[in-house]
This record gives C-alpha cells, sequence and structure tokens, in this order.
C-alpha cells in the first residue's frame, strides 16, 4: 500500500493507525468530522480533510488515488446508539455505505473495517467466536454488523476486497475520557490519578477483553497487507477476559495509589455480561495475536494520562 485514507483518524484509534502507517512510509489522509476526535490527534505528516461520510461530496477528493482505506470513523458508544438509533443509523451504516461506493469508484483495492465485539450480544456461553449466530443487544451492534455483511458482500458485488476486524474493548493512550460513555479504562484511570471513587455499573462482576491500542494497529496493518481479505470478519482480542473490580485494582496499582471503595450504580441497560474472544481464526487468517498484557498497557496508559492531565474531565 502507499496511499491509505484513515477515516476517524483524529480519533483514538485512527490517529494511531494514521501514525503507524507514516512511520512506514505511507502517504496517509485523513477524513474525520471532529464531532468524537480531535485536530491535534491528527499526525503532522498528514493530510487532514474535515468530512462527514454520510455526506459524500467530500470523500470523493479525499479518497482520489488511494489503495487502501482504513475505516475507523464511527459513533462509538452503545448507551447514545439506544438514545439515538437514527443518528447511529446514519453514522455508523449510512456513511459506511458511502465509504464503500466511494472506494469503489475510486479503484480502492483493500478497505479494513473497525467492527466490534458489540455485534455477538449477550447469548454467548464462553469465548465468542466467529462462527456464531450474532444476536447484537444494542443500535450500535446492530449498525456494525450490518455494516459487517454490506462490506462482506463488497469485493463480489463493488469489487473491493475487505477485512472486518471486531475489536474487544480497546484501550491507550489518546482515548478520551470526557464523556460518562467514554471506554471504562479511559475513565478509571483519571479517576484513580484524581484520587476519586469510579462508579461501576452493576456489580463489577462483568468481564471484557481489554485490548491494548498498539495491538489494534498490528491488526489493521497485517489487514491492509493480507494477501486476500475476502470480506472476512475477525475477532481483536486477546481472550483473556477481565472483570470490572478486577480492573479497578489493576489501575490502581498501576497508578500507585491506595484501592479505594468502587460507588455502584445500575447496571447500563444494553451491558453484556461477559466477552471473551476467540483467537484462532484471526491467527489463522492474517498472523495476528495480541501482544500486550493488561498490566503492560496499563503502564503506558497511566503514562499517558499523567503526561496529559488536561485530557480529564
Ligand atoms: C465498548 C466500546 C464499544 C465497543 C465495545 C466492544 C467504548 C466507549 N465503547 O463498549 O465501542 O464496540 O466495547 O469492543 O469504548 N462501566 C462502568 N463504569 C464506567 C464506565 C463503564 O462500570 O464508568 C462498565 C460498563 O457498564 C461495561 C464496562 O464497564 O460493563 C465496559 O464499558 P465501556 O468501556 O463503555 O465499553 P462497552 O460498553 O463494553
Amino acid at each position: 500500500m502507499t496511499r491509505v485514507l484513515v477515516t476517524g483518524g483524529a480519533g483514538f484509534i485512527g490517529s494511531h493507525i494514521a501514525d503507524a502507517l507514516l512511520a512506514r512510509g505511507d502517504e496517509v489522509i485523513v477524513a474525520d468530522d471532529l464531532s468524537s476526535g480531535h485536530r491535534e490527534n491528527v499526525p503532522a505528516g498528514a493530510r487532514f480533510v474535515e468530512a462527514d461520510l454520510a455526506e459524500p461530496e467530500t470523500l470523493t477528493d479525499a479518497i482520489a488515488g488511494c489503495d487502501g482505506v482504513i475505516h475507523c470513523a464511527a459513533r462509538a458508544s452503545v448507551t447514545t446508539s439506544i438514545d439515538d438509533p437514527v443518528h447511529s443509523n446514519r453514522a455508523n451504516l449510512q456513511a459506511s455505505t458511502r465509504l464503500l461506493l466511494a472506494a469503489r469508484d475510486a479503484g480502492v483495492r483493500r478497505l479494513v473495517y473497525s467492527s466490534t465485539s458489540a455485534v455477538y450480544g449477550d447469548e454467548v456461553e464462553g469465548e465468542a467466536h466467529e462462527a456464531l449466530r450474532e444476536r447484537p443487544v444494542s443500535p450500535y451492534g446492530m449498525n456494525k454488523l450490518a455494516a459487517e455483511h454490506l462490506f462482506r458482500m463488497a469485493p463480489a458485488l463493488y469489487g473491493v476486497d475487505t477485512v472486518c476486524l471486531r475489536y474487544f474493548n480497546v484501550y491507550g493512550p489518546r482515548q478520551d475520557p470526557s464523556s460518562p460513555y467514554s471506554g471504562v479504562i479511559s475513565l478509571f484511570v483519571t479517576a484513580a490519578l484524581e484520587g476519586r471513587p469510579p462508579t461501576i455499573y452493576g456489580d463489577g462482576g462483568q468481564s471484557r477483553d481489554f485490548t491494548f491500542v498498539g495491538d489494534v494497529v498490528r491488526a489493521n496493518l497485517a489487514a491492509l497487507d493480507a494477501p486476500v481479505g475476502g470480506g472476512a470478519a475477525v475477532n481483536i482480542g486477546g481472550g483473556r477476559p477481565t472483570d470490572l473490580l478486577a480492573l479497578w485494582a489493576a489501575i490502581c496499582r498501576a497508578c500507585g495509589v491506595d484501592n479505594l471503595q468502587p460507588d455502584h450504580g445500575p447496571a447500563r441497560p444494553g451491558d453484556i455480561r461477559h466477552s471473551r474472544a476467540a483467537v484462532a481464526r484471526v491467527a489463522e487468517l492474517l498472523g495476528w495475536r495480541a501482544e500486550v498484557p493488561l498490566d503492560a498497557g496499563l503502564e503506558a496508559t497511566v503514562a499517558w494520562y499523567r503526561a496529559h492531565p488536561l485530557a480529564a474531565p
């Protein structure tokens, strides 16, 4: 790949991907509507286009001459999708549909889609395996699954080869903690650094397969470069879940603070109880596996929040 469009490249995951592409010598174009991303996250070496993907005009220019597209732009919150499913449709499905047509028109060879473990829903016993029937329990998960189906059909119908990556709870430097719907690790680390107790929704026994952003970047590069995409959907997670009480304890250790007793609030509607990736398929298809253990990832994350206190709410 030589010229790559990163949608959502002003956001948390997309900006790390843009950094990595530039570091290996690719030309990078970032398209972002700055609805949740920040202009400062866009690396200096990338061209920036402010674009709402659901409105196609600005995209035509941004995507021209690109071989590859990494599609991270999304409204990535389960809770806000329940409150405003029409907006979730627009940002997560309509925008993806427009992008696919623009990719076809521009002759893009490979599109890598940031999907989510939320497509599986809440009925999974044990590991979430890609062969399971998906039963999302939020409009967000449903939109992401619908876009996956579109990208699965894309090689045959639109001549654009694709790979869908189902992320399991990504965390790391630059994750924005400023909304109550931000990723739990960004909220818990900023609480610990400020000496506040976190709020745990429910009993804290729910678990997540937390995945460090550096591992997610490697997965995207592997998906961009793989000889064949074929519309495959693969899990991006380590297969080692942590419950929220254990997570809070690990964060207190990483921050060097006392383990404050968390506050508890009611469980969130649409919340999944347990989430754990099956890891065999991605290893086989992309040769990828998660490499950063939670403690090491938390250490890097805490160091970043200490160095960027203004990012705190
Ligand atoms: C997250 C992602 C979503 C992704 C999905 C699957 C975010 C904001 N959402 O959803 O885009 O598709 O993983 O990878 O990253 N919690 C608390 N206290 C808090 C915040 C959260 O107890 O202050 C709990 C939640 O109720 C939930 C868990 O922590 O049980 C994780 O929540 P969150 O980080 O919002 O992620 P998901 O809802 O799993």
